[in-house]
């Protein structure tokens, strides 16, 4: 019996101990977790129009903070799952590395400026991010991912050239319309509402078409594949080839079909 109570107080122990430490550390991914949804972030970001202030997006916005592959809601997002970031060490193609990695919250400080606050991405500071900020979102990052060292991927940097041509293959390439507007909801409608409605992003398809409605097309396939000032790009592991071959073929019916 006494050894049965020695034995329960000291799982009780443990337990305390346990929660007491997780509850410690919660509180600073707490405030990651917050600030992961908030195109505000806790209110430093300043509203108003144009750089340097917000634009609407939220990290969440392009980011799962779950493993998609394990879990998937069926959305596609720009950016990669956040799970793995501490373990990564480097981001942006080993541009943020060393010191600098966690001071700009694994990469993500990148996004900070240039997403939520549309500064052009050759003037970006990833280390502008405020550094209790870069800390709570290190430490909400580690919190969901434990062990897990996330997806595995490697960032293409395509210069100009590569992304016109990579523009005027896909554009080259017979699409499918209803796919297309499955992947479009998947994908776009958290910027572009409709293809006739204007959101964060651009109204895509107006009540007169293009004149030439080709080279329009090989121009969008070349921003979804490349990115434009504020749109994300979409790298190949993301949308492939095909997937954005479809989404074109579906803008193009649309054009097509409201054209008076
Ligand atoms: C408009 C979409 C968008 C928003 C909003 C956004 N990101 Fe990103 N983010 C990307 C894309 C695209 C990349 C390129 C690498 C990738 O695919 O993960 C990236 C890269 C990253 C990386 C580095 C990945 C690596 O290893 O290079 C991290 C970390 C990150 N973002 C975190 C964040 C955080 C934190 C926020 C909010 C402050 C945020 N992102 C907001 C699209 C976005
Ligand atoms: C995070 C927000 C965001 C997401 C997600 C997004 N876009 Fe955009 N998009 C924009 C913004 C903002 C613009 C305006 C110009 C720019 O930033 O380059 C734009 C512009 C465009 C344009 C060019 C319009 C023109 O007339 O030149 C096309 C085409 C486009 N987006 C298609 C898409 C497609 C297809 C998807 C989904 C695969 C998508 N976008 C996802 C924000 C976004």
């Amino acid at each position: 019996m006494r050894k049965f109570v020695s034995f329960s107080i000291g799982v009780l122990l443990i337990t305390v101990v346990v929660y007491f430490t997780q509850a410690q550390m919660s509180d600073k991914a707490q405030l990651g977790r917050e600030l992961f949804h908030d195109p505000t972030f806790k209110g430093t970001i300043k509203p108003g129009k144009g750089q340097g202030f917000a634009t609407g997006l939220t990290c969440a916005n392009c980011h799962a903070d779950f493993d998609e592959t394990k879990k998937p809601d069926g959305l596609i997002r720009a950016g990669h799952s956040i799970i793995g970031v501490p373990q990564r060490g480097s981001a942006k193609g080993g541009m943020i590395a060393g010191a600098n990695f966690a001071r700009a919250a694994g990469g993500g400080g990148f996004c900070y400026e240039h997403f939520l606050q549309n500064i052009p991405g050759d003037k970006v500071n990833p280390t502008a991010i405020p550094a209790e900020h870069a800390e709570a979102l290190m430490a909400y990052f580690e919190s969901v991912s434990g062990d897990n060292k996330g997806p595995e991927f490697e960032i293409e940097m395509l210069d100009a050239d590569a992304k016109a041509a990579a523009g005027e293959k896909i554009a080259a390439m017979k699409g499918d319309s209803k796919n297309g507007w499955e992947l479009f909801g998947r994908a776009c409608v958290v910027c572009h509402p409709t293809p006739f409605k204007a959101g964060i992003g651009s109204q895509l398809v107006r009540s007169r078409p293009p004149r030439n409605i080709d080279s329009t097309m090989t121009r969008w396939a070349t921003k979804i594949r490349g990115g434009g000032t504020l749109m994300p790009f979409y790298a190949s592991d993301i949308l492939s080839d095909q997937d954005i071959a479809d989404i074109l073929a579906f803008l193009r019916d649309q054009m097509e079909s409201t054209a008076r």
